[in-house]
């Protein structure tokens, strides 16, 4: 199997958050997409790992930021490459509460959709949320919405173990 043709898929970058008993939680991922249209519902895989995956369980809801080009590495650093096990991640970046309690942010947004899990479907390493999608709207910017290819070319981001997409360098 060649795996760079896998390399030729394309995603976005999103933040994905839960709030739990006021603890705000979130990562970044590349891996949401819109599953079907009626109702309108969304699928994110999550690694068993991160501790936003605990946080979406123990919620059952997600708030969905699509995040856009100019989107600062402050904000998409810790998201990306911390835990909420070690950092609050929510500190000095600007966001609200969805209708579902979930924090959406405000900063570099392009649009914030707000979705409950209907089903998580086990896939080993990672879950995946089949989510119906309760609210959505766009967030007034001149942004586009950030590719994941965008994130790698141009802001020269790096991959996560944890990122579904993830391979090996030394498998490549
Ligand atoms: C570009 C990029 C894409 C990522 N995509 C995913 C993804 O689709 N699913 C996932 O579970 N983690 C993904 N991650 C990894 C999480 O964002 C990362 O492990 C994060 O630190 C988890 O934080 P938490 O422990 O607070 O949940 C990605 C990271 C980066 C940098």
């Amino acid at each position: 199997m060649d795996i760079s043709a896998m390399f030729k898929l394309s995603y976005g970058i999103y933040l994905i958050c839960t709030e739990n008993e006021g603890k705000r939680r979130g990562c970044l991922v590349n891996t949401v997409f819109q599953l079907t249209a009626e109702p309108v519902r969304i699928g994110v895989s999550v690694a068993k790992g991160n501790m936003t995956h605990d946080e979406i369980v123990k919620k059952g809801s997600i708030g969905v930021t699509v995040m856009g080009e100019s989107a600062d590495y402050h904000i998409l650093g810790p998201f990306g490459y911390r835990s909420s096990r070690d950092v609050d991640k929510f500190e000095g970046v600007p966001h609200h509460m969805d209708i579902n309690g979930n924090p959406l942010i405000d900063v570099n947004a392009v649009s914030q959709i707000s979705c409950t899990v209907e089903k998580a479907i086990d896939m080993d390493t990672h879950t995946l949320f089949v989510c119906r999608v309760d609210d959505a709207q766009n967030v007034e910017s001149t942004d586009e919405p950030m590719t994941y290819k965008f994130y790698r070319d141009v802001r020269k981001g790096h991959s996560s173990k944890y990122a579904p997409t993830y391979v090996d360098p030394s498998k490549k």
